[in-house]
């Protein structure tokens, strides 16, 4: 099986080092990949965002897989215009990828689908927005309701930080959505999805704060750890049939088949679960460390939900033990990242590549704000994050920064519901 997966980035990188694993995958290519990339498969610099240039690659490659992994060219419509020219694609099109592209959008699937969610209203004149603010927090949870690449959102005590954002959004024109705090800890459970058909992967936890004990701005995730020694297994059951099955049976019926990765995030309350947000592609950096334990073909897996024969295929399989995945950030990340800089260690054993390219000179550098995810896989979460700290002490980033405390608090058994 020939397999092109569109789009760089921690996820990707994961993404094609478990399709490098099946047997059944003879060919790999990547667009626009990453230097860590170039090792496993062969980049092409395709524009992602671009149909026609991602088509015409498609055909070139003659590929019988496309793998479509970040958002804005599911929200696009790439993967529909793959489709209708005959490529199995992996991948929401445009019409249901709206449950990652439109906050709103998602709450009204939500609403009919009776899946619980946070209380929430979309602000879209800036007149209104210190009488809707009022309404809500403290805390105050303020989203961009368009793509933000899972960057766009505050949480805050502070209602003028709350406000700031709010206020920039829309004086970029894009409504914000405020929304009520959900307590409790986040888990991000990610499904492989063909119309009804919901095959869950292993529960993860980000840490999407930038510092230790989660202080500091937001930011794309930090670091995560899967499974989860908190979460009982009846749980991702309950999640499954109460919030995920309901929400892609709710597509159906509209007419908007999701196919491909539903990714809940939902906070685990005194209520049970409720949804935090709904992404249209594989999360990252959870992705580095669930497809780290999956045993089953990956290729496979991806192939049966974009032919439709999800159903057919067998149970996965999972190692045992737990994966911790740590991300190296960039100097002043979530700010504007500082690149270019030179990259010691970046080729070491379980080192995924993210913001990360090749000079002129051959040499690796940075190049974006999540620069690695560095993989740690153990017995249990101690011997996992052991692993991965240890393998951070070889790498050298001038001025990067890392968690110390991915899964801490879950090792320590602070975490319960
Ligand atoms: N884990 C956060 C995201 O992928 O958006």
């Amino acid at each position: 099986m020939r397999v092109l997966v569109i789009g760089s980035g921690g996820r990707e990188h994961a993404l094609l080092l478990g399709l490098s694993r099946d047997p059944s995958v003879t060919e790999l290519h990547v667009a626009p990949g990453n230097a860590g990339t170039a090792s496993i498969a062969t980049n092409h610099a395709v524009d992602v965002v671009s149909s026609d240039g991602v088509l015409a690659l498609a055909r070139q490659l003659d590929a019988d897989l496309v793998v479509i992994g970040p958002e804005v060219p599911l929200v696009l419509g790439v993967a529909d215009a793959l489709r209708d020219a005959g490529f199995a694609t992996f991948g929401p099109g445009a019409r249901a990828a709206q449950i990652e592209g439109s906050k709103a959008f998602a709450k009204d699937v939500m609403a009919a689908a009776g899946v619980r969610t946070a209380h929430s209203e979309v602000v879209d004149n800036p007149a209104k927005l210190d009488a809707a603010l009022d309404r809500f927090g403290p805390t105050w949870v303020v989203k961009d309701d368009g793509l933000a690449a899972g960057k766009g959102v505050v949480v805050t005590t502070d209602r003028a930080a709350a406000r700031s954002h709010a206020a920039e959004c829309l004086e970029i024109g894009h409504p914000v959505l405020l929304e009520s705090f959900l307590d409790g800890p986040e888990v991000s459970l990610f499904c492989l999805v063909d119309g009804e058909t919901v095959v869950p992967l292993i529960p993860a936890q980000d840490h999407k704060r930038v510092g230790d004990n989660d202080t500091g701005p937001n930011t794309g995730g930090m670091g995560a750890y899967t499974p989860l020694p908190w979460l009982p297994d009846e749980m991702t059951t309950q999640i499954v049939d109460d919030v995920v099955k309901p929400v892609a049976a709710e597509l159906v019926r509209r007419g908007t088949p999701f196919s491909g990765l539903l990714y809940a995030g939902l906070a685990i309350g005194n209520d049970g679960p409720a949804v935090v947000e709904f992404n249209c592609r594989f999360g990252d950096p959870e992705t580095q460390a669930v497809l780290a334990l999956l045993k089953s073909p990956l290729g496979q897996a991806l192939n049966a939900t974009a032919t439709g024969t999800l159903a057919d295929l067998p149970p996965l399989e999972w190692e045992d033990g737990a994966a911790v995945i740590v991300v190296v950030a960039a100097e002043n990340y979530p700010g504007k990242p500082r690149t270019g800089d030179v990259i010691i260690g970046a080729g070491g054993e379980g080192v995924l590549h993210a913001g990360t390219a090749i000079d002129a000179s051959g040499a690796v550098v940075s190049a974006g704000g999540r620069v690695l995810g560095v993989l740690g896989v153990g017995a249990d979460l101690a011997e996992a994050r052991a692993q991965a700290y240890e393998r951070i002490d070889a790498i050298k980033l001038p001025g990067s920064h890392h968690r110390t405390d991915i899964g801490r608090a879950a090792l320590e058994g602070e975490i319960s519901i």
